[in-house]
């Protein structure tokens, strides 16, 4: 853990059509804006080629985002914050998520995972289709490293227009509705939150 006000923050993201990426690129701007060194990484693919190919919206966002950095557990050693995001897969985490934290187990073993900030994002195609339930099923790890979990809650007057408390999300209403400001003000509101709780967490372990 950073023992001075640059706290490091990895964004680790999985997404298929480009929904969870947006989120997860403001947040990693704005913990950057935030005082915070980032890095913004995206769970390897693991889906078959002939899959991603017959969804025109699939391939173009691998295309486009061809160039951020594949996450690796050093990533999630390297962080005093980890803010996963995935979409939601029949109101669970996407595989690809999954596989990233499942080879954490290393890390997890030496307790290099503990005392940690963890924080969730996700979006949906339907508005009950299960957002709280994939952040919930998000932070099951969380708990088993040892972290310490930061939600948003209902800290800012935007939770109570966005109107979840777990980490931020979005309805893409199956790619009809793209990110939008509510959307970017969740992630902005979560991004500063964890970066300011990471560094009181910090500066409270240096003195511990
Ligand atoms: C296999 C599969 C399962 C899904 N399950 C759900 C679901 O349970 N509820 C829901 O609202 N959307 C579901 N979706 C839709 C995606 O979660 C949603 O469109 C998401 O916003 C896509 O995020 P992305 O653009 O970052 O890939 C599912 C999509 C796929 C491919």
């Amino acid at each position: 853990m950073a023992t001075t006000n640059q706290v490091k923050v990895a964004v680790i993201y999985y997404s298929s059509t480009g929904t969870v990426a947006a989120l997860a690129k403001e947040i990693a701007a704005t913990a950057g804006q935030a005082g915070a060194e980032v890095r913004l990484r995206r769970a390897e693919e693991l889906a078959p080629q002939a899959a991603i190919d017959s969804n025109p919206a699939w391939a173009r966002k691998a295309r486009e985002t061809a160039d951020i950095p594949v996450a690796t557990p050093d990533d999630a050693d390297w962080a005093d914050a980890v803010l996963f995001g995935s979409p939601t897969r029949y109101g669970n985490i996407t595989s690809q998520l999954k596989q990233y934290i499942d080879v954490l187990g290393p890390l997890w073993a030496q307790g290099r995972l503990a005392d940690k900030v963890y924080s969730g994002f996700t979006s949906s195609a339907t508005l009950h289709g299960g957002q709280e339930s994939t952040l919930l099923a998000l932070y099951n790890a969380a708990y088993h490293f040892g972290g310490i979990i930061v939600p948003p809650g209902y800290t800012d007057a935007s939770k109570f227009v966005d109107g979840n408390p777990y980490g931020t999300s979005h309805v893409d209403a199956q790619g009809e509705n793209p990110v939008d400001e509510t959307a970017l003000t969740a992630a902005r509101v979560q991004a500063k939150r964890v970066v300011r709780m990471t560094q009181a967490l910090a500066s409270g372990l240096a003195q511990s």
